[in-house]
């Protein structure tokens, strides 16, 4: 038997953490091979934690080089620590501070996950577990924290000094060649969300003003004399906020947002808080060169990282179970961005295609798995094409069931309700569920059961009740660890065209469940009673 495998993650175990960790202040001494952090936590145990409970901290590779409690330096039997984890064996039964330092090597950072060297540059991926290789830390989504950061670096080694939030100090050491940037996020966050950065970057430069009269600078960084090619970013950045605006009512809520373009990136784009980091490939454009599917990749992904700021930060996922909260809802958000900028029929096409090539192969093969898993061993193989697309597709079957006015009723409520929580499937659905008065009950089973079902339609005319009788049926294949699967809700909208095509003005059917030409196939099987259009 192997031993070397972690036991997998279940979502069943779920248990808020025993602590809770309120502020975070980090010092940090940027070095290309020597990097020093230094974090102060604000730490206190939540309601009905047992006095003496030990307090674990995720790591990764991490050496420890300090720590102290409330300012004196903690005794050897106090706590242990390995490369992967510090524990404190009894904290105190009160609020308390804990202040851990850390090194780590940017430039051996060949993983792109903590903090990494690109180009010259420093800069971080956390999503999802790469804050532990910076600190040592309750690493999970469900703890938010405010954070501080203050970044110190070379001038020569590191001109611009990035972080989340908004800069509230910059300064010189004097007699040194040495400089820092203080940033405060004022939003609550998980630490997946923390980003850092410092190098020798050029910026381009613009505001936006907030429908409630708020000025945002905005800046894109990008290598020096690659500014030019960034304009293109920079305006699609600006429409993503006036159509959050309008279609969602969501403002964006710091003095400034900020874009880094980097070269060496394994994601598309990382969402961290006022401080989005980018593969260079989705910001740059040079006109020359670049296609119009650059163009409208960049214009996605600009947005798509853009609207995170509220579908998954504002309102973060309780944990990474609940990925598809934030990207399927995401994803879904800047589909419908692109249609409303573009065309709406090729964007559905195209994305559809997208489904068919890669999200159908996926549910149909042995890594097939529900939007929301139920297990795993390791997240980061879960940022799939079920999680991201199929998951924007139950998004949008939910507009379908609800109508366009149901569902906004809902993402008022969730907005309204959830802002600043760490929040679930459940939370999300109930809140549609609530605004409209529906049951979403059997709805939830896209969340739960994998598989790509198929519809069978067929229609026949019934001349005694004078009505077309639209039979449907559903199946959907046994997937791993699902041998059967119970009916899914599956809304289909529809229309009455006439020979040449034209709509025809048909009465709304009268069958149970339908309405405004959505038919809901609740059962493996159903006959729809439509009535029959007059001349
Ligand atoms: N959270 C990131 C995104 O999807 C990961 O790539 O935007
Ligand atoms: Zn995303």
């Amino acid at each position: 038997m192997r031993t070397d495998i972690a036991a997998p993650v279940r979502l069943e175990d779920y248990k808020p953490t025993d602590y809770r960790i309120d502020t975070v202040a980090l010092d940090v001494r940027l070095h290309p091979e020597s990097t020093r952090i230094k974090s102060r936590l604000r730490i206190a145990p939540r309601e009905g934690t047992a006095p003496g409970t030990p307090l674990i901290l995720d790591g990764d590779d991490l050496t420890l080089e300090g720590l102290s409690l409330d300012g004196m330096a903690l005794l050897d039997t106090a706590y242990s620590a390995s490369r992967d984890r510090l524990t404190l064996h009894a904290p105190p039964d009160r609020p308390f501070d804990l202040e851990i330092v850390t090194k780590t090597n940017p430039s051996a950072n060949t993983k792109l996950m903590g903090l990494y060297r690109t180009d010259g540059n420093y800069c971080t991926q956390c999503e999802a577990e790469g804050f532990r290789r910076i600190t040592y830390f309750l690493d999970r989504p469900d703890v938010l924290s405010v954070y501080t950061t203050r970044l110190e670096a070379r001038r020569s080694d590191a001109p611009v000094l990035l972080g989340n939030g908004n800069c509230v100090e910059t300064g010189k050491i004097d007699g040194t060649d040495r400089h820092y940037a203080i940033w405060h996020d004022p939003f609550p966050k998980p630490s997946y969300l923390f980003a850092m950065v410092g190098g020798d970057l050029g910026h381009l430069s613009d505001t936006f003003t907030t429908r409630s009269g708020r000025d945002v600078a905005l800046k894109i960084y990008v290598e020096h004399g690659k500014e030019d090619r960034a304009v293109f970013a920079m305006d699609a950045l600006k429409r993503s906020m006036v159509w959050d605006e309008k279609v969602f009512g969501r403002e964006y809520d710091l003095d400034i947002f900020m874009i880094v373009a980097v070269p060496d990136f394994n994601m598309g784009a990382m969402e961290n808080k006022g401080l989005n980091i980018f593969n260079d490939k989705y910001v740059l454009a040079d006109p020359q060169t670049a296609t119009d599917q650059d163009y409208a990749n960049i214009e996605g992904v600009i947005a798509h990282e853009y609207f995170h700021n509220w579908t998954g930060n504002r309102i973060t996922c309780r944990d990474w179970f609940q990925l598809c909260l934030k990207e399927g809802l995401t994803v879904f958000r800047d589909q419908e961005f692109s249609s409303d900028e573009r065309s709406r029929p090729v964007k559905r096409i195209s994305d559809v295609k997208l489904l068919k090539a890669h999200q159908f192969p996926e549910d149909a093969g042995p890594l097939a798995h529900p939007v929301r898993p139920v297990e795993y061993s390791e997240i980061n193989n879960f940022y799939t094409a079920t999680v991201y697309e199929k998951g924007a597709e139950v998004v949008r079957m939910l507009k379908t069931v609800l109508g366009t006015d149901g569902f906004r009723a809902g993402m008022d409520l969730y907005f309204d309700r959830h802002d600043g929580d760490a929040a679930t499937i459940e939370d999300f659905l109930a809140c549609f569920a609530e605004a409209t008065g529906r049951d979403l009950d059997q709805f939830a089973l896209w969340y739960r059961q994998s598989g790509t079902p198929s519809v069978a339609i067929s229609v026949s005319r019934n001349e005694a009740a004078d009505t077309m009788d639209v039979s449907l049926s559903q199946t959907c294949p046994p997937t791993p660890g699902q041998a059967t699967k119970q009916p899914f809700h599956i809304p289909l909208t529809f229309a009455w065209l006439d020979p040449s095509g034209q709509p025809l003005n048909v009465a709304s059917p009268d069958a149970p469940g339908s309405a405004d030409g959505v038919l809901h196939l609740n059962d493996s099987k159903a006959v729809v009673r439509l009535p029959k259009t007059r001349d």
